[in-house]
């Protein structure tokens, strides 16, 4: 029978959510995928960037004496060895979905999907096209790196591309975009030892996080060698002697940088090109599929969550949206705030955020205080030694209730769940002080922050 009650287009972390908690329900489910089940994050996202940044952290340690270097100095660097491990960690997490799905009795239909009439389905695989009806369609198809006209940008690479491995280690890179993923790969080539210049178009690095952040990474960076440049409009990439030039608007001129290799990392589009070929056609807010707040799309019957719709790309808002989409089509309770959204950055140290910064509570007309500390002399980190770090509270002046967090340390992205909990629960500074941290952790800096967050409470 090709008819299903709840028929999924993509199984990335939003679509296979959404399909297993809709086979928990006890619903009819299939789910369609082009490529591999896992979607970016597994396969070209989240997975293999950490598992690479991890290796790469130890590769540099052993080099430069630190953590790992104590003990050894003579690592050599193994290039096939780091991308075989890799892959197999994708592997072995895509083969777990894939059995969850299966124990779940999801159908996973393979083949490329497109809507062509309402509650249908038409999937087309070799050439061989298959028609299925549903009751509730959900677009789950994500994203694909951003490309957009500027002269020679084919020249560079995208994240998907790197991912596929390196034949060699590169000796120099520009990376376009000082974001999340220009971030992360520029931490993760700095640490193979590749010379790293990074063009952000903005005024400071990850533009869309508390200006202190940005800008302690910048400096941090800058002690490690990186070149950074903030207010830096890429405009062309061009072929050259040694390799490839990028050409930049300057804040005060024309500015080129130049190396072996460029990154392209300037954002993501939302992708469902060829999902509506025929009249049917949803509406849009930008690049991306509309959806109203109970995640329906202008097409009765179908539905959108995660990169496709959401303001917000990152693996667990997709997964979140696709258990509430599921949820709220058969009447059942969300189950999650999805307002209180953690952001993590997996360069050395960590970073973390969650709700409002100093400035944004501050532009909202909210009355709020700021606690801080320093870790220099907290003892883990003394012992890994990642560089300045710092955590930041933010709490309402009256209600004291935790509004958000902006964090710079050893397992920042770990930590940040306490205040997303805090804030999800309405706790006040003072409760979330209630607690002993054990000691010796990263954590005990929280418990600094706190007491300073109170103090200015009054
Ligand atoms: P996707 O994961 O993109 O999955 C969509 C799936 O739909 C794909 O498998 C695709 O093949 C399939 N599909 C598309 N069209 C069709 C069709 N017509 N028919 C059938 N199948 C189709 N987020 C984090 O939270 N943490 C991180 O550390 C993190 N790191 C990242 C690192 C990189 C380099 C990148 C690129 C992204 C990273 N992200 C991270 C973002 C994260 O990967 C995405 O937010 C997340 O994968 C979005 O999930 P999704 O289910 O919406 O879409
Ligand atoms: P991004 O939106 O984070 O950063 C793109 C940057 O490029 C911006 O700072 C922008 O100002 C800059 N830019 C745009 N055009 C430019 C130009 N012409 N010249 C110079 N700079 C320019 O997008 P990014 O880094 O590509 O990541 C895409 C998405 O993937 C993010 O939204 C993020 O949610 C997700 N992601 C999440 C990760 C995590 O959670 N750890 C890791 C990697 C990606």
């Amino acid at each position: 029978m090709n008819h299903y009650q709840l028929l999924v287009i993509g199984a990335g972390p939003g679509g296979y959510t959404a399909a297993l908690q809709a086979a928990k329900l006890g619903l009819r489910t299939a789910i369609v995928e082009r490529r591999e089940v896992g979607g970016t994050c597994l396969n070209r996202g989240c997975i293999p960037t950490k598992a690479l940044l991890h290796a790469a952290q130890i590769y540099h340690e052993a080099q430069s004496g630190g953590e790992a270097g104590i003990l050894a100095q003579d690592l050599q660097l193994d290039l096939p060895a780091m991308f075989a491990h890799q892959r197999k960690i994708t592997e072995t997490l895509r083969s777990g979905v894939e059995g969850l799905l299966r124990n779940a009795k999801v159908e996973l239909i393979p083949g490329s999907a497109a809507i062509t009439a309402p509650n249908t389905v038409q999937v087309e695989r070799d050439g061989e096209r298959r028609t299925f009806t549903a009751e509730r369609i959900l677009i789950a198809t994500g994203s694909e790196p951003a490309m957009p006209p500027i002269p020679g940008l084919e020249l560079a690479m995208t994240s998907d591309q790197i991912l596929q491995g390196m034949d060699r280690p590169y000796r120099s890179i520009v990376i376009i975009g000082g974001g999340v993923i220009g971030v992360e790969f520029a931490s993760f080539f700095r640490q193979l030892g590749c010379q790293v210049t990074i063009l952000e178009g903005l005024d400071r690095l990850l533009p869309n996080l508390d200006r202190e952040l940005g800008q302690n990474l910048a400096q941090l960076f800058k002690k490690q060698g990186l070149n950074v440049y903030t207010n830096a409009m890429v405009q062309a990439v061009e072929p050259g002697q040694d390799g490839l030039t990028v050409r930049f608007q300057g804040k005060t001129g024309p500015g080129a940088a130049t190396a072996e290799k460029v990154l392209c990392a300037i954002g993501r589009r939302p992708a469902w090109a060829g999902l509506f070929p025929g009249d049917l056609q949803p509406e849009t807010e930008g690049r991306r599929i509309r959806v109203d707040s109970r995640f329906a799309t202008s097409i009765p019957g179908v539905y959108a969550i995660g990169d496709v719709s959401s303001t917000i790309q990152l693996a667990h808002v997709a997964a979140a949206q696709g258990t509430a989409c599921v949820n709220l089509m058969w009447g059942k309770p969300v189950g999650m705030d999805l307002s209180i959204v953690p952001s993590c950055i997996y360069c050395r140290p960590e970073i973390a955020s969650v709700g409002l910064t100093e400035a944004q509570a501050k532009a909202a007309g909210i009355p709020a205080k700021i606690g801080k500390c320093t870790l220099f002399s907290n003892a883990r980190t003394m012992i890994a030694n990642p560089g300045r770090s710092f955590i930041k509270l933010v709490a309402h002046s009256e209600t004291h209730e935790m509004l958000g967090a902006q964090l710079m340390c050893e397992h920042s992205t770990d930590m940040i769940s306490q205040i997303s909990l805090a804030m999800a629960n309405h706790l006040t500074a003072q409760q979330l002080l209630l607690a002993m941290r054990p000691h010796p952790t990263f954590e005990e800096a929280m418990a600094d922050a706190l007491e300073d967050l109170i103090r200015k409470l009054g």
